[in-house]
């Protein structure tokens, strides 16, 4: 069947610019994550670039990741930042209390910022507010960004690396309110202000401090927090997780669902556009300037684990490519207080970009879509109006068409649609009043099957391909025709 919508974008009213950041990622000390994932080690058979695996590092370079949280999560806060420093033969092995199994710190403070160095990608380190101190963070960041004669900037240079990194985002504790230490907020909010008073940077480098935010809709942590804190804040994390159940005792499957726990999981997803609306709001009152970015610094599906595999592994489907999707979409729309956000996670690891099996590498539809959608980054959002019927499934409704559109660097408007319907095409008539494209290009996303993934035996089952169903009318109008479940990016000049 195919159905029919309209979509108007107001290329005559730019709102807010779509920072590159939101497209960041988060990769933390767990399962095959780091080891494995992304370091192999620079006597591994397996290519790789001061022992980062060379296909990791290429394909993110691929798609710009601005910015890359690490080393958690929980484990931030009872990682140790000397652990990670010094000859590596040498170091320290620790239990990962959090995510089971022992850490060696083979990837530490050097291997990660050569890390994100490799890719592009600034820093965002997590610092250990559960079970460090004010001291050992604030002997962390001179290490890191000591430009002088000091004792810690000494010592890394000692220890290999001559100039001081850049930081440009410190976190203060994660999930404080959970395994971060169990704190109230108000409580957190005084433990933050000390922590902010020695989170300096040298070198004249300004750090993004981070507060640990709430969890999903916990709507009084974030009062408490502003309340108590609010001046010394520069960034506010939100953490949301979509679940097709939304039971953490019984998550759902990654594979091998059906069109129940399909739109259950995108209805779920859409529930982060409240959670960001609500607890902006909240800190409105404390900040009506929005000088403060409300950063959703881990979001992504989460799923139950496949069995015998690496903690929180799991695949990735078109599913997820749909949820990544119309999440963008959502942070493009608060993109004037949303100006940061971290996928969880970048490889091996919950919603992944990349699943690696020992010399091999799949990129996943998740993947496929931060490629896709790379034209937002710095882009001007522009107004995007959607009449279209809704999707419903046995009694559960979304909308039947998402749109999000911006006036990219490159100067070409750019239009994402998502289809979420796994059986209905549309007939989409996008009007731009005002301005007139000569013409239209474009790629799509989809696959013939809504659980369609990608695998080492066939990694590019679900890949994009180019996009010819979109004609310029001679009213202006473009006429698209989307296929079902799918996902079109156009590019309009
Ligand atoms: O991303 C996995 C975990 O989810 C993180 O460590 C934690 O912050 C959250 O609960």
């Amino acid at each position: 069947a195919t159905a029919t919508a309209q979509v108007t974008v107001q290329v005559d009213r730019p709102g807010a610019v779509i920072h590159r950041e939101i497209y960041g990622q988060f990769a933390e000390q767990l399962g095959r994550g780091i080891d494995e994932g992304i370091w192999v080690g620079e006597g591994s058979p397996i290519a790789n670039v001061h022992g980062f695996r060379k296909d990791v590092v290429d394909a993110l370079k691929a798609i710009h990741v601005p910015v890359i949280r690490w080393p958690g999560g929980c484990y931030a806060d009872e990682y140790r930042w000397r652990d990670g420093i010094g000859p590596r033969a040498k170091r320290p092995v620790r239990a990962n209390y959090s995510w089971g199994g022992e850490e060696h710190n083979a990837v530490g403070t050097h291997e990660f910022m050569d890390f994100a160095e490799l890719v592009g990608a600034q820093a965002y380190l997590a610092a250990n507010m559960g079970t460090g101190s004010p001291r050992e963070m604030s002997d962390w960041l001179e290490y890191l960004t000591g430009d002088g004669q000091t004792d810690l900037a000494r010592e890394r240079r000692a220890n290999g690396r001559a100039k001081p990194w850049k930081v440009a985002y410190l976190g203060i504790g994660n999930e404080s309110w959970g395994c971060g230490g169990h704190m109230r907020g108000v409580y957190y909010a005084d433990q933050y202000r000390q922590y902010a008073t020695f989170a300096r940077a040298l070198g004249g480098q300004t750090l993004v401090k981070v507060a640990s935010g709430a969890n999903a809709d916990d709507y009084a942590w974030t009062e408490a927090v502003m309340a108590g804190a609010a001046e010394q804040i520069d960034a506010f994390g939100v953490h949301y997780y979509t679940l097709p159940s939304g039971d953490w005792k019984h998550k759902g499957s990654a594979v091998a669902f059906g069109e129940d726990a399909w739109i259950a999981t995108l209805k779920a997803a859409l529930h982060i556009d409240e959670l960001i609306a609500r607890h902006s709001a909240i800190m409105d009152k404390y900040d009506p300037a929005r000088r403060i970015t409300l950063a959703v610094d881990e979001w992504g599906t989460w799923y139950d684990t496949e069995p015998g595999a690496s903690a929180l592994y799991q695949q990735n489907s078109l599913r997820d490519a749909m949820v990544a999707a119309v999440t963008l979409g959502i942070f493009h729309a608060h993109a004037e207080r949303v100006r940061m956000a971290n996928i969880a996670q970048m490889v091996n690891v919950l919603q992944a970009m990349i699943l690696t099996d020992k010399g091999r590498m799949v990129l996943t539809p998740t993947y496929h879509v931060f490629d896709l959608y790379q034209v937002f980054q710095d882009a001007t959002s522009l107004p995007a109006q959607v009449r279209a019927d809704d999707y419903v499934h046995d009694g559960v409704r979304v909308p039947g068409l998402f749109a999000t559109a911006a006036r990219g660097t490159d100067g070409a408007v750019h239009v994402a649609l998502v289809n979420p319907d796994p059986t209905r095409a549309l007939r989409v008539a996008l009007a731009l009043p005002g301005w007139k494209a000569g013409k239209v290009s474009g790629r799509v996303l989809s696959a013939p099957k809504i659980d369609a993934i990608n695998t080492f035996e066939r990694p590019d089952a679900v890949k994009p391909v180019a996009f010819d169903g979109a004609t310029v009318g001679s009213d202006g109008v473009v006429a698209v025709s989307m296929p079902a479940k799918a996902i079109v990016v156009l590019e309009l000049r």
